[in-house]
């Protein structure tokens, strides 16, 4: 794409990957209780499977958006891997994975009546011992950005201080190539959830170039007393509405001091933060570097979400924005586009139940912002330092050095 670089491949997502078993339940009115007595045998209609997890969400999302892709999981010789494996053939984009003899492969039946919570049987497997051995770094120098997703769901990436993952970001940032890494929300009473999340990160992201991670998984890594507050004060609240942009800021100029030049907090229905360094950090980025250069500089930006008509369920919502993220970085443009295409890119994930058939292709995308897209309001003005760029609709916050 970018015609300076020889790589023939522009984003590798690694990580997890499992497959979605949803069986549909026929009517409305279903009672819990009922549903779930012992011997009881319940009528089901047709299952409905898809692959999941980031490798496969943001990987299939960034190929819709006309970007080459290569995905590395891993999965085991059972019935569930060939599932996964053959979905991803008839994508093309089976050539990164790993197949295991003597491992389960990773699966989640999602039980969602209609009208009751939904309930999750997951099953990690192979995610679980993904590790060094398991990365194709012949594939990972052949790449502008290597991208890793959801390492809080697999044991070996958050094991003994993150060391394997860090040794996976170095040796691909010691290929050249350009790292990207997100996370996602550790279950507080599992394994995942009481390792030292801060730890892990500071050993980690000093070699990592964007981290796109979202605001509450942030603040549960970087101050755990301070997230149960939070969400004992947002109480059936949602907490990201509880957030202060003092303490966005605060939590994002952590994360870049651990490393990364740039920074993104992903927000939900409050969009999308970003937050970038200096000019000489920047500049070590690796071969995938911004394009328009002086506008990626020492900024510090908040982008409202965009509004849709109608929301069906955010399943994938974070995958699909760093998809939106890396597309738009990828093509070289300015900070503000790209914020733009992470946050449309989003927004059309919401628009239907799955994390992937809301997606729309690089045009449609490009001509729904030129289109002038309606953004839901976020109101920063009474907090001091932020202040609107009409041209965008984005915030730019007191640590933004463009003007
Ligand atoms: N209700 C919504 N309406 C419009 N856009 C949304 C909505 N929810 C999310 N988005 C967009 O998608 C982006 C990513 O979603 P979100 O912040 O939920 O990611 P996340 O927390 O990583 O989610 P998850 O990991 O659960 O998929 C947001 O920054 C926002 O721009
Ligand atoms: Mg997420």
């Amino acid at each position: 794409m970018n015609k300076n670089t020889e790589r023939p491949i522009d984003v590798i997502v690694a990580g997890h990957i499992c497959l979605d078993l949803i069986p549909t339940f026929p009517g409305t009115g279903v009672d819990y209780q009922e549903l779930f007595s012992p011997g009881k045998l319940v009528k089901v209609s047709e299952l409905v499977t898809s692959t999941g997890g980031p490798v496969s969400n943001t990987g299939l999302a960034l190929k819709k958006l006309g970007i080459k892709v290569a995905l590395m999981g891993k999965v085991g010789t059972d019935f569930i891997g060939d599932g996964i494996i053959s979905r991803l053939r008839e994508e093309g984009l089976d050539e990164g994975m790993r197949i295991v003899v003597g491992e389960s492969s990773s699966y989640t039946i999602a039980i969602a009546p209609p009208g009751i919570d939904r309930m999750f049987l997951h099953n990690p497997g192979a995610n679980d011992t993904f590790g060094f051995a398991d990365v194709d770094f012949d594939l990972v120098e052949k790449a502008r950005v290597f991208h890793l997703g959801y390492p809080p769901l697999m044991e070996r990436m958050y094991s003994d201080d993150g060391r394997e993952m860090m040794d996976i970001f170095w040796k691909a940032k010691e290929l050249g190539t350009t790292t990207s890494l997100d996370v996602a929300l550790p279950d507080p009473t599992s394994p995942a959830g009481k390792v030292d999340w801060r730890i892990i990160l500071k050993n980690v992201l000093p070699w990592v170039d964007i981290y796109l991670p979202s605001l509450e998984e942030t603040l549960y890594m970087l101050d755990r007393d301070a997230f149960f507050k939070k969400k004992e004060q947002a109480g059936k609240s949602d907490m990201l509405d509880f957030f202060t942009p003092d303490e966005v800021s605060a939590l994002a100029d952590e994360l870049l001091q651990m490393g990364p030049p740039i920074v993104g907090l992903k927000a939900g229905h409050r969009g999308f933060y970003l937050r970038t360094s200096t000019k000489e950090h920047l500049e070590k980025i690796g071969v995938a570097k911004p394009g328009n250069f002086n506008t990626w500089v020492e900024r510090e930006l908040w982008s409202p979400s965009f509004h849709v008509e109608k929301f069906a369920g955010a399943t994938g919502s974070g995958d699909s924005a760093i998809a939106g993220f890396l597309a738009a970085y990828l093509r070289g443009l300015s900070i503000e586009t790209t914020l733009q295409y992470a946050t449309a890119v989003g927004a059309n994930n919401v628009t239907a139940p799955d994390a992937l058939s809301g997606i729309k292709d690089w045009e449609t995308t490009t001509q729904q912002i030129k289109d002038g897209w309606a953004h839901n309001p976020l109101e920063l003005d009474q907090f001091p330092g932020w202040r609107l760029d009409e041209d965008y609709g984005i915030w730019l916050g007191p640590g933004d050095k463009s003007k």
